[in-house]
């Protein structure tokens, strides 16, 4: 069973007055975890707060929220807008920009320091990389473009998340950094499930009753958790 009650919140333009007081705390805690701690200072702002010009109203968030707590958060912006990959990293990827409405680059996942390295249950972390293939199903996107750090590439082979390099790795700041693109399909988002011991959709999507999207099942015929392969 799971080891925390955190609900996942799929948070865009469309609801996010009710999330209205999470936004300060998320960006304070991008600051604290992104400048401070892992020292990314190309992010750093004076006024406390990391925010850079992808956080637009086109931006999609999962926020992890425990009781009333942010603990967790990742970010999901269309690749039909300017992306990480298009502005700053474009050399990452030899096949030119990616621009396909049915695929979204992620960026920003983050746990905070005390719920990390769970490894009793779900982690938190773990919980997010489910939501957003979850919600990847149910909006229709085919995959995930990604720049991230390879030593993601282990964990994502780990869990049954595929991805496909989009070129070479580059040095920088001291960090081996690459472009991907993640599949997104039905069949990952079920054995994630299963690997967590989730036999429902995680998602929550409060006040986006509108939105066209496809409403997945339970999944009752999930094998026992003791035969899953959690990491
Ligand atoms: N460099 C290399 N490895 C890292 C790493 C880093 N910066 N951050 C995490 N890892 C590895 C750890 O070594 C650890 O490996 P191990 O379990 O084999 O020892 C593993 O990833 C687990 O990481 P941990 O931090 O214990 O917890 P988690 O799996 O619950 O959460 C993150 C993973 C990435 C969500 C969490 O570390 C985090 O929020 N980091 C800060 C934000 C960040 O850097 N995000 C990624 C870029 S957007």
């Amino acid at each position: 069973m799971p080891n925390t009650h955190a609900e996942i919140h799929v948070v865009r333009k469309d609801n996010r007055h009710l999330y209205e007081n999470y936004f300060d705390p998320y960006f304070r805690l991008r600051y604290e975890i992104y400048v401070k701690q892992r020292k990314w200072m190309a992010l750093d702002r004076p006024d406390g707060r990391e925010i850079d010009q992808f956080d637009t109203d086109e931006a999609v968030y999962l926020f992890a929220i425990e009781a009333g707590q942010l603990i967790g958060a990742m970010r999901a912006v269309p690749t039909l807008s300017p992306t990480l990959m298009s502005d700053i990293f474009p050399y990452l990827n030899l096949r030119g920009p990616v621009r396909r409405p049915d695929i979204y680059e992620l960026s920003r996942v983050f746990v905070i320091p005390e719920r990390r390295g769970e490894h009793a249950g779900p982690r938190v972390e773990m919980l997010l990389l489910t939501a957003i293939m979850e919600y990847g199903v149910s909006i229709g996107l085919t995959a995930f473009s990604i720049v991230l750090e390879s030593w993601w590439l282990p964990r994502f082979e780990r869990i049954g998340w595929k991805a496909h390099p989009l070129g070479l790795p580059h040095q920088m700041d001291g960090m081996s950094v690459l472009a991907v693109l993640v599949d997104c399909d039905e069949a990952t988002w079920k054995s994630l499930c299963g690997q967590i011991g989730m036999s429902v959709p995680v998602l929550t999507w409060r006040g986006l009753g509108d939105i066209n999207r496809r409403a997945l099942p339970a999944l009752s015929l999930l094998p026992p958790p003791a035969a899953q392969h959690a990491r």
